[in-house]
């Protein structure tokens, strides 16, 4: 995962010098955007957050089921589930390529820690401690920790990696040395969580009580106060300029890949401060994707909008991301997905047709692939994950 990480921690460098560079230029980014008309109340002071609880009186269903997707676990505060690596003794440590370092992790009722123990000495070690404050990653692919030092936020020296079900080394951090000072920068928590107030130009530090974990409906909706308060009313809604909610499904096509890309076309680089962009902006005025062009490779990992982008289904027809992903309910089968194909393709349009064709597109279309930027190293060996690669296409899939 050091890869991963590595990616996330250059993203991150290249945001604050992007972001240090526009405050001497006073750079505003525009906000007069083209999309504005599809979400008339959204900009009314009294519309304010409410959170997931306050939409589950009338939308149950989709609260229910969403509360199992991995966005809304992508960041939690720590508990025994919530922290998918071991503390049973023996499985608690992780050792380094410094024989004289090794962490130690443990559960304690005063919470939950990690120690860096370094031996100086026969009869002497020294033990750095911090608390395991904060829990990053559903555990998909993996986890990472942070922790409060007074209202700065860094990142922990030890992550857990899923599919080797073991403690590795955090990105960004070189192995073998003690360290706790890796910044966490308000990007990274605009793609894992909902809303936090950042102190501007401090680079990590927040108002803790604002932290608003996981991602929540109204990262993709819009603040929900004034649907909810109309709905409860019984107002009537049923005109444009009443609409008090936004439906991403009733925007512009790109404005409704946007509302995906903020957080699956790469880190890029901040223009506007973070948590500017709301569903129905354009989000190239808040953050500048760039263009790998057309030939350059593009790894399969947390680029799923720059792939898509390459399909001919993609530029062929009206495609979005919610053409095949429902994003209200977890979705693990892949072969399930076929049935989105199908709906603008035959299986008849190839030359021989069996059974093995019919019943999934993706594994030939849309192969898994290893990922080159997400592996870790452990012990000598390199772990490149799986990726499902969003370029449908025709491979050689043996
Ligand atoms: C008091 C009941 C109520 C509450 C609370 C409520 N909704 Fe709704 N919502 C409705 C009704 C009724 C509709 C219209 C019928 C439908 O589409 O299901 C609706 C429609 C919607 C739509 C589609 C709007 C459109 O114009 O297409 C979205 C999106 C939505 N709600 C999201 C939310 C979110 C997010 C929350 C929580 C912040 C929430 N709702 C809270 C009752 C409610
Ligand atoms: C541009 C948005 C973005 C930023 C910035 C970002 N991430 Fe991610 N991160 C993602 C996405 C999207 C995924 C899932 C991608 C995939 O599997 O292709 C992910 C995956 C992860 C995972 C694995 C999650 C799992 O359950 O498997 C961890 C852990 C993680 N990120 C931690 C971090 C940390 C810590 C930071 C900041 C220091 C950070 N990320 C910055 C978007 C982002
Ligand atoms: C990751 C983004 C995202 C999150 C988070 C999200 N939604 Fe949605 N929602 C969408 C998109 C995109 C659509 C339009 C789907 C389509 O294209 O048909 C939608 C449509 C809807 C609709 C109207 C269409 C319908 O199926 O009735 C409702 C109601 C709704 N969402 C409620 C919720 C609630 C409640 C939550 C939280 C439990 C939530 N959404 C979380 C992206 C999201
Ligand atoms: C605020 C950032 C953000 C937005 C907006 C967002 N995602 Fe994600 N998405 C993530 C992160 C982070 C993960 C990895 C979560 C984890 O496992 O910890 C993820 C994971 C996913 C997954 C994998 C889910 C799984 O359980 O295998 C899918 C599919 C996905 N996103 C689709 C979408 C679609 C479609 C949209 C737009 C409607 C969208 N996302 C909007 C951040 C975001
Ligand atoms: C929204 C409609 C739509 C959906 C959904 C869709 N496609 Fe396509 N696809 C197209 C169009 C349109 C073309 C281009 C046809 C042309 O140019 O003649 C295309 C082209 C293709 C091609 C030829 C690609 C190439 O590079 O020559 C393949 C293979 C393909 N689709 C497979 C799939 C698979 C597999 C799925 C499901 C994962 C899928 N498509 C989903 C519309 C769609
Ligand atoms: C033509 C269908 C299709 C479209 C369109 C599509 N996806 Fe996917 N996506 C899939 C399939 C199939 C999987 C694999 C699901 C699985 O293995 O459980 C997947 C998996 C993912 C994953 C998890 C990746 C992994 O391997 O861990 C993410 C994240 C994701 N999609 C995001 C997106 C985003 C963002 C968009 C829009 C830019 C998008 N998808 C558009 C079919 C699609
Ligand atoms: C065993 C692998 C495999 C499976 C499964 C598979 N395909 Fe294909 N597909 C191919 C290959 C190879 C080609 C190119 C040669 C050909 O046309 O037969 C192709 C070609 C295509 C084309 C382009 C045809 C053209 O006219 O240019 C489309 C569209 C397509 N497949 C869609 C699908 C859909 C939809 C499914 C699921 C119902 C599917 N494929 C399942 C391997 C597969």
């Amino acid at each position: 995962m050091a890869g991963e990480f590595g990616r996330h921690f250059f993203r991150v460098v290249c945001a604050v010098i992007f972001i240090s560079s526009l405050f001497l230029l006073r750079v505003h980014a525009q906000r007069n955007n083209p999309a504005a008309k599809a979400r008339p109340a959204q900009t009314k002071p009294q519309n304010n957050r409410v959170g997931d609880q306050a939409c589950a009186s009338c939308h149950s269903e989709k609260v229910n089921s969403y509360l199992q997707t991995s966005h809304h676990l992508t960041s939690s505060l720590p508990s025994k589930t919530s922290i998918h690596g071991s503390f049973a003794p023996g499985a608690n440590e992780f050792h380094t390529s410094n024989r004289y370092l090794y962490y130690s992790m443990q559960a304690t009722p005063r919470g939950f820690f990690q120690s860096a123990v370094e031996q100086l000495s026969q009869s002497k070690t020294l033990a750095h401690t911090e608390r395991i404050d904060l829990v990053i990653g559903s555990g998909r692919k993996g986890q990472t920790y942070l922790f409060w030092k007074g209202d700065r936020l860094f990142e922990l020296p030890v992550s857990y990696k899923t599919e080797l079900n073991a403690w590795i080394n955090s990105p960004g951090y070189p192995d073998g040395s003690p360290r706790f000072d890796r910044p966490v920068k308000p990007r990274c928590l605009e793609c894992h969580s909902t809303s936090f107030e950042a102190v501007p130009d401090s680079g990590n530090q927040y108002r803790k009580p604002g932290i608003v974990l996981g991602i929540a409906c109204e990262k993709c909706h819009g603040p929900g106060g004034l649907h909810t308060k109309n709905r409860k009313a019984k107002k009537d809604t049923s005109t444009d300029a009443a609409k008090d909610i936004i439906n991403p499904a009733s925007l512009p096509r790109d404005r409704q890949i946007d509302t995906c890309a903020l957080c699956h076309a790469g880190a890029g680089k901040p223009i506007a401060p973070a948590l500017s962009f709301v569903p129905g902006d354009v989000l190239a005025e808040n953050v500048f994707i760039p263009d790998p062009g057309p030939n350059a490779e593009v790894d399969v990992h947390g680029n799923q909008f720059q792939l898509l982008e390459r399909s001919r289904c993609f530029k062929s027809s009206r495609m979005t991301c919610t053409t095949c992903h429902d994003v209200h309910k977890p979705q693990r089968d892949a072969v399930a997905f076929s049935q989105n194909c199908l709906t603008c393709h035959k299986a008849e349009t190839h030359l021989q047709v069996n059974a093995d064709i019919t019943n999934n597109c993706v594994d030939c279309h849309m192969p898994l692939q290893e990922s080159q930027v997400l592996f870790s190293d452990n012990n000598g060996r390199k772990f490149k994950p799986l990726v499902r690669n969003h370029r449908i296409a025709i491979y050689n899939v043996p």
